[in-house]
């Protein structure tokens, strides 16, 4: 029989404090994420300070619920995978010495781990697995990019975005629509009793494989601009769809462009942005046009969480990975050829 690990998974990248339970890194055993979006919303966006003091606040309560949750303890840990970056470097130390301080205490060892390669892990987690190598797009507030992924920690990227996240671009739409913070989530509400096709946006950098969304945004600024009136409730639907719709787009079109042009057949999406449901419907529907196969977690394992971390971690952990003491975090992680350990 197998020999399946038992993973604590931390991550405090952003304005998620959460921690998971993994077995064997693909069995779920629980999953507790704790947001703070409540304390960011009056200001638009996640603020540094109040993200790190959020964490540090909530960290032990979260670890604690996922051990209660999974019906395991402390004791039954062999091991402890936690977010070491990209990401805002107040938050990534809080979950960082925390996992350092359950090594030490238990004498069990940790791994830092790369968000970003968590996001593509968090299809590890669900029932149907794609096979290497396969093309993921990992679409969040802080990435949008396309890899070629060839195994654990070997990346190519393919693709990337010039400017704005695809995230970011949901998010300033909707502060200059009014429409408040978090922005992915409220336009994806609102589009769907709006036309897509009512206002042209554009759609930029066509038959290139890397992203451009800042044309978009002033594209949005300028309508809003031109307008005599201030959109009313009846044309915020109308306008929230054409915007959502030209992000869709072209992540569909160029992560299905990389899957073909690297003939793969596999294509995995993850990250806060694959939660969006345009997103998923216009993903199957054009991937089943062109016999490739999706890969897309449940909305829960898209946006931050912990468990996705523990996916790469119970990998790493298994082929004798350890991090030392000494080990810090890094908030830009570079997303070139190769994770680096
Ligand atoms: O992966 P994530 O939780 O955190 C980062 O690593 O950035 O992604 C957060 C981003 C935010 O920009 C948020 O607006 C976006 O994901 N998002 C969505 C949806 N849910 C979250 N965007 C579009 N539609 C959604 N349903
Ligand atoms: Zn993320």
């Amino acid at each position: 029989m197998e020999y399946v690990m038992l993973v604590l998974g931390i991550e405090s990248s952003c304005d998620e404090t959460a921690a998971a339970v993994v077995a064997g890194g693909t069995s779920l055993l629980s999953n507790v994420i704790a947001s703070q979006i409540d304390f960011h919303k009056k200001f638009g966006g996640v603020v540094p300070e109040i993200a790190s003091r959020k964490h540090i606040e909530v960290i032990i309560q979260v670890i604690e619920q996922a051990l209660l949750d999974s019906g395991l303890t402390l004791d039954d840990m062999e091991g402890i995978a936690v977010t070491r970056g990209p990401g805002l470097i107040g938050s990534l130390l809080v979950g960082l010495s925390v996992a350092k301080s359950i090594s030490f205490m238990r004498g069990i060892p940790f791994v830092g781990v790369n968000h970003i390669e968590g996001h593509i892990a968090a299809i590890f987690l669900t029932e149907k697995i794609p096979r290497f190598p396969f093309v993921a797009l990992v679409v969040s507030g802080g990435h949008t990019n396309i890899y070629l992924v060839e195994d654990f920690g070997l990346l190519r990227v393919l693709g990337q975005t010039k400017d704005d996240a695809a995230g970011e671009a949901f998010d300033k739409g909707a502060k200059m629509l009014g429409l408040g913070y978090p922005g992915g989530i409220v336009i994806d509400r609102l589009a769907q009793r709006g036309n897509p096709t009512m206002i042209d946006f554009p759609r930029s950098m066509k038959g290139s494989l890397d992203f451009s969304f800042s044309g978009l945004k002033t594209s949005l600024l300028y309508y809003l601009k031109k307008r005599s009136e201030p959109p009313t409730d009846d044309d915020l639907p109308d306008i929230a769809a054409s915007y959502q719709d030209a992000i869709v787009d072209v992540l569909v079109e160029k992560t299905l462009k990389a899957a073909e042009e690297f003939s793969l057949s596999q294509v995995v999406i993850s990250g806060g942005v694959a939660a969006n449901s345009r997103l998923r419907k216009v993903f199957y529907a054009r991937a089943e046009e062109k016999g490739i196969e999706l890969f897309l977690p449940p909305p829960i394992l898209c946006t931050d969480n912990a468990a996705m971390i523990a996916a790469v971690g119970d990998n790493l952990l298994k082929r004798g990975g350890r991090d030392s003491f000494s080990m810090n975090a890094i908030s830009r992680w570079p997303v070139s050829c190769r994770f680096e350990r």
